[in-house]
């Protein structure tokens, strides 16, 4: 499926070594949340160029499978795979309808679900309520977790809030829900144009309900120690005081699978705050 993600590649590859946010708060504080999965199967939608899933099954995941639409994604992502030998698989499909999830060999088989920065692109409340349906279906029976990273429904739309940390976030002041927002990104040379869909807390809340998620908190993310010796607190404050991004820890199933490692008590709310 051609997507406006094809022709941001290898910009998406290097993000995370140019970005110093997405190394030092981004990746540590979803890989806190996401816990250990060592022998755990784990699902990761929107995978990108697979720099999660890689993450992940090198962390020790028994089975590590990524799913993207976007056929430039998957293609560059198995090309790794080959040089690497990680043992990750990769899968191009739409994890926006429900189909995804009832796939041979993805049906009923993860612990985990991931989806980093990809419920924002849903366009429609039927898309956001399938990402959800697919994470569900692609859980064993007995229930599992779906963690994802998603846009701050409060994120700030002061021009310069993010600018130090190389975004730029725009979008109409509106409470209509999948009001079209608007990311500009440097990362090194290049600068990268997307489109995306704000969703309120209680979008994202009843899209996780409808498909049988019961025990859905909210993180904010934090700094890694390395990241605040290397830039310093005054760095990070704008980004601490209302991050462009949170991360969502929706349950389902009788007993919790995997529970976060190592998240502050204070940092888990019911309801996401700026
Ligand atoms: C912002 S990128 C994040 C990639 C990766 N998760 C990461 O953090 O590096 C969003 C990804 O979600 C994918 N995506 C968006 N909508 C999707 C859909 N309906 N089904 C599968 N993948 C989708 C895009 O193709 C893109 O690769």
């Amino acid at each position: 499926m051609e997507s406006q993600f094809d022709t941001v590649v290898s910009a998406y590859e290097s993000s995370m070594e140019e970005m110093p946010f997405r190394k030092h708060v981004e990746a540590y504080s979803f890989l806190n949340a996401v816990g250990d999965v060592a022998g755990r199967n784990v699902l990761d939608l929107g995978c990108g160029s697979g720099l999660y899933t890689r993450r992940l099954r090198s962390a020790g995941a028994a089975r590590a499978v990524g799913m993207d639409e976007s056929a430039a994604m998957v293609e560059h992502a198995q090309r790794r795979e080959e040089r690497e030998g990680l043992g990750v698989e990769y899968l191009a499909a739409n994890a926006a309808d429900p189909a995804a999830g009832d796939l041979p060999d993805i049906a009923g088989s993860f612990d985990v679900v991931t989806a980093v920065y990809v419920l924002p692109y849903a366009s429609s409340r039927k898309a956001l309520e399938g990402f959800c349906a697919t994470a569900r279906r692609a859980m064993r029976a007995t229930g599992g977790r779906f963690v994802a990273a998603v846009l701050n429904p409060e994120f700030s739309t002061d021009p310069q809030w993010y600018r130090g940390y190389g975004m730029l976030l725009s979008s109409q002041e509106s409470p209509a829900e999948g009001t079209p927002g608007h990311l500009r990104a440097w990362v090194g040379p290049e600068v990268l144009d997307l489109d995306f869909f704000r969703w309120s807390a209680a979008a994202h809340e009843e899209a996780l309900r409808a498909a049988g998620f019961d025990r859905i908190s909210w993180i904010r993310p934090t700094v890694s120690d390395e990241g605040r010796t290397r830039y310093g607190e005054a760095f990070w404050a704008n980004y601490l005081d209302c991050p462009h991004a949170l991360i969502i820890d929706a349950h389902v199933g009788p007993e919790a699978v995997l529970d976060s490692r190592a998240r502050p008590a204070e940092d888990t709310s019911a309801t996401p705050h700026q």
